[in-house]
């Protein structure tokens, strides 16, 4: 039915017409009144002509209305906007930035932030989220590793699915909820040297088995549209490849959805060489299947010229059309325009549920790396804290980049959220210690780093020998990673290495909470100080959420969905690597391996203590081979050996070790977040089925071989209990 009425819409749209629907604008004027300069007046005739699909950037109840009436009141065709925008980890009330949600593991928690963020960005006449961001980040110079879910394909498959469905709901049509979008396809967290869009160098193996899977589950769970990257792949822009958006994406996926460009990215190809001018480059991604043009310009300057001259099939475009318009049929805008434009819905911004919500999630994301001394939860005979350190009292830091319209300096900062923990019962003295010596604070600006004013020092050691315990808030700038934000050193900038020596000199009972958006390089801390806390870039509730870990009224269960290193030399370092050639020999140097430092990480993927400890028995096979028709089931009991209830996640872990390509020497299938009284014991189970066992192979199919698997259970990547079986 709505194929048929979407085929009647294109039947009689003129072919500008069609080309703009293909065509997106960012808002760069003030829509509730009216456009000043050439340009904007050009795009407000554009908008009343109908030759624009859709808007980015346009926010607000009022300002969306008054856009989607320039369209609707004096358009020819009248086909609704829609109103797209990065709500990435929040839209008002802000959670935390996907890489420290993801290290919560709770699939049901990262669905409700998304239908949370959704609600609030429809209350605002959004009706369309430029995520989830799905790219597979190993390289922790890469500013964007924040926005993603690390490092583990099958991790942030999972992650992916509950996000569309947090974004999405099961009715677009539904003003509460936004559609999705699967991005940046593809390659663009593999550019080298972690350097932001650079160049990518995977083969097809790597791309087949490490970056597509989370596409091909966002693909499948009917997230509504895909956006291209930047980056070119082994030779070709992204934006610019048939082989990713018709053939895998549109053919292989048969997936009805729409590709909206990422920013200017086809009119970049003229920069990477590979378009000669703006309508050459519109010829190459509409080619491609790339369906809409975000500020680019090329669609609109040589699509119509294109197809009257026959160099495009207008059948293209009318394909590219067709899954606009089923997009907006799903959204519910031709029934009504103004769905997500009203302002009943602005009641629901930023409600107090939404920060219960945001606390709740923020608690459970906080990794605990060390515990020695039994430091943490923090005793009860501690009555004298010195909080200490460039972001201890920082309100901004927590809302990280990507903010949307969650406020500047609006989060609640540590020392305010230890101060209403305590109340009147211990003694918090707070020194700054030093500023992290960052610039302004925007999206675009660089930052610089001031590494000279020490002046704080003395009162920072001061209040630190006094305390009995020292909470040290170290790590980065809310816009130290993100878009554009890579970095060659990932240690702690300006002068926090120095503070943080000064202060273990006084006071050997410090707590090192780090706020970051990425993995840092970390090994002094690793190796001196007692505990050490990941808080990541947690959102609004921050501060409240690190007192409730760091006081014991939450139990961290937290793990690393990305491995720390020892050195940055490290990088692009994970887990589920290839064994090599030369995997290890004791007697000399020559495998692989670094002559001057360890190759392992720091701390591994899948890592994260708890204030209880728990023991893992012996697996358990329901038999010792299968038959590809059917699947086995491996149990492993998991006991809570501490004395206080907390929560595990269990991670299932398959090599595959011979095969007619090398593969990873394991790979995350599976995990359960069990929790667990003390001297609680449980069985947990998974179902090892034939499509668990399958890889894309040397025949280009995805499919599994016959053979011995290694199954691996355990608390994290490294620490694991092993058994054998034979695929036959
Ligand atoms: O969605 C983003 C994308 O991730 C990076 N370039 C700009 C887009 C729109 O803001």
């Amino acid at each position: 039915n709505v194929e048929k009425k979407v085929d009647s819409i294109v039947s009689i749209m003129t072919l500008e017409e069609k080309v703009g629907q293909m065509v997106q604008y960012s808002g760069t004027w003030d829509l509730t009144g009216p456009a000043s300069g050439n340009q904007n007046q050009y795009r407000e005739e554009q908008l009343k002509k109908g030759l624009v699909g859709s808007m980015l950037n346009v926010l607000s109840v009022e300002a969306t209305r008054e856009a989607q009436k320039l369209v609707m009141e004096n358009s020819r065709i009248k086909i609704p906007l829609m109103f797209g925008y990065d709500v990435i980890h929040g839209y008002k009330t802000i959670f935390p930035v996907p890489l420290g949600e993801t290290a919560s593991w709770d699939l049901e928690a990262m669905k409700e932030t998304a239908r949370i963020s959704a609600l609030e960005a429809a209350a605002d006449g959004v009706n369309w989220t430029f995520a989830p961001m799905i790219d597979i980040s190993r390289d922790a110079r890469w500013g964007r590793i924040m926005e993603g879910s690390g490092e583990d394909p099958f991790l942030t498959s999972r992650v992916a699915e509950a996000k569309i469905r947090g974004y999405q709901g099961d009715d677009l049509s539904n003003p509460a909820t936004i559609a999705a979008t699967a991005k940046h396809f593809a390659g663009y967290g593999f550019a080298e040297a972690g350097r932001d869009y650079n160049t990518v160098h995977v083969g097809e193996n790597e791309l087949h088995n490490t970056i597509l899977p989370p596409f091909k589950a966002a693909a499948a769970a009917g997230v509504a549209t895909f956006m291209n990257s930047f980056n070119d792949l082994d030779g070709t822009p992204a934006t610019g490849s048939k082989m990713l958006q018709r053939d895998i994406l549109k053919e292989d996926w048969d997936w009805d959805g729409f590709i909206v460009s990422d920013w200017g990215s086809i009119a970049e190809m003229i920069n990477h060489g590979f378009a000669e001018d703006l309508t050459h480059a519109a010829e190459i991604a509409v080619k491609a299947g790339s369906d809409m043009d975000m500020e680019g310009g090329a669609y609109e300057t040589g699509l119509v010229q294109l197809v009257n001259s026959g160099k495009v099939d207008e059948a293209l475009i009318d394909d590219a059309v067709k899954r606009i318009l089923w997009v907006k049929f799903k959204l519910g805008l031709f029934e009504d325009p103004y769905r997500y434009s009203n302002s009943q819905m602005a009641e629901q911004l930023n409600l107090k549920e939404h920060r219960a919500v945001a606390r709740d999630v923020a608690k459970k994301s906080i990794v605990l790396l060390k515990n020695d001394k039994n430091l943490l939860p923090i005793a009860s005979s501690v009555k004298n804290i010195a909080v200490i350190g460039p972001l201890a009292d920082d309100k901004d830091t927590p809302i990280g980049n990507w903010r949307a319209q969650g406020e500047a300096n609006s989060a609640v900062s540590i020392l305010e959220g230890l101060k209403s923990a305590v109340g009147n019962n211990v003694k918090i003295t707070y020194a700054k210690g030093a500023d992290l010596g960052m610039g302004e604070r925007t999206f675009l600006k660089p930052l610089k780093i001031n590494t000279t004013d020490k002046s704080g020092f003395k009162a920072a050691i001061d209040a630190a020998k006094k305390a009995d315990l020292v909470i040290l808030a170290l790590g980065e700038d809310a816009f130290q990673s993100g878009e554009g934000r890579s970095q060659v050193n990932i240690g702690l900038a300006g002068l926090q290495q120095e503070l943080m020596h000064e202060i273990y000199k006084v006071n050997k009972n410090v707590v090192l909470v780090l706020q970051n958006g990425r993995p840092l390089e970390i090994s002094w801390a690793a190796e001196n100080i007692p505990a050490i806390v990941v808080a990541w870039q947690l959102g609004t509730e921050s501060g409240n959420a690190i007192a409730d870990v760091l006081f014991g009224r939450y139990n961290p269960s937290a793990k690393l969905p990305v491995s720390f290193p020892r050195a940055v030399g490290q990088e692009p370092l994970y887990y589920n690597q290839k064994n090599t050639g030369r995997p290890s020999n004791p007697s000399d140097v020559t495998y692989s391996a670094y002559t001057d430092e360890e190759k392992t990480a720091l701390y591994p993927f899948g890592y994260g203590l708890s204030y209880t400890t728990f023991e893992y028995g012996d697996l358990t096979l329901s038999s010792e081979e299968m038959n590809p028709q059917e699947s086995l089931t491996v149990t492993v009991s998991v006991t809570n050996t501490g004395k206080k209830a907390g929560k595990e996640v269990v991670q299932l872990y398959l090599r595959d070790m011979v095969a007619s390509t090398t593969r990873p020497v394991k790979e995350l299938k599976g995990f359960e977040l069990v929790e667990l009284q003390p001297g609680e014991t449980k069985q947990v189970s998974f179902t090892i089925s034939n499509e668990l066992l399958k890889f894309y192979n040397a025949n280009k199919e995805w499919a599994s071989e016959p053979g011995e698997f290694q199954v691996m259970i355990g608390g994290n990547s490294i620490d694991l209990k092993t058994e054998s079986f034979r695929l036959n």
